[in-house]
């Protein structure tokens, strides 16, 4: 009788971050990279709108960009609190020197990187980021990212997120850049099990 081929099982000893531009695919690799290791996944845009009963676009418009990420640094907070996990965050969370401080100190941090082109062909047709609903979005998304590039480079971990990719490979991609940092760190994020 023929079985399927075991995948490899690891357990998950902190929280594995997402961080990175709009777009660059931090909720959808982050659910399935939650999935794979069969832990939960948490969305900080998620965790916001459902704590202020609100929108982001509403949120930003009523009460402001600067309170948006005092809530954003609380939800992250408290999301970190909650042991092994995925959290993906909103894309100005990390420029925040509080939120990268908790989040070195609870978890590892991974930055999905992609380039403006790729950004841009993903975020292009959605009205859901205030950011972007100016004149010129793609310019002010070029501007974000010359910005931001150098601050999320600080994350723990990077992964190249090029045009085409699909999501399996790419959760495929973070792993393996999870195992390669784990060689050079004492307390390892992902610890295999035996089969
Ligand atoms: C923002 C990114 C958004 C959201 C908000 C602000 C940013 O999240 O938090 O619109 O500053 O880049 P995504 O990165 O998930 O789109």
């Amino acid at each position: 009788m023929e079985t399927a081929a075991a995948k490899p099982r690891f357990r998950l000893t902190r929280p594995v971050v997402l961080v990175g531009l709009m777009g660059a695919g931090k909720t959808s690799i982050g659910k399935r990279l939650a999935q794979f290791l069969e832990v939960d996944f948490w969305d900080s845009d998620d965790a916001i709108e459902t704590a202020a009963a609100m929108q982001i676009p509403e949120l930003f418009a009523r009460y402001g960009e600067a309170s948006f990420r005092e809530g954003e640094k609380r939800v992250i907070q408290r999301l970190l609190t909650q042991g092994p996990g995925v959290l993906s965050t909103g894309g100005g969370a990390f420029l925040d020197p509080d939120v990268r401080q908790s989040i070195a100190e609870a978890g590892i941090s991974v930055w999905l990187r992609a380039e403006l082109e790729t950004l841009w062909k993903r975020v292009k047709d959605r009205s859901t980021r205030p950011l972007l609903q100016k004149p010129e979005p793609r310019k002010v998304l070029g501007g974000l990212l010359l910005e931001r590039y150098p601050i999320y480079a600080l994350a723990d971990v990077v992964v190249d997120s090029p045009d085409g990719i699909v999501p399996d490979e790419m959760v495929q991609r973070v792993l393996c850049a999870l195992r390669a940092d784990d060689a050079l760190k004492d307390q390892p994020t992902l610890v295999e099990m035996p089969s």
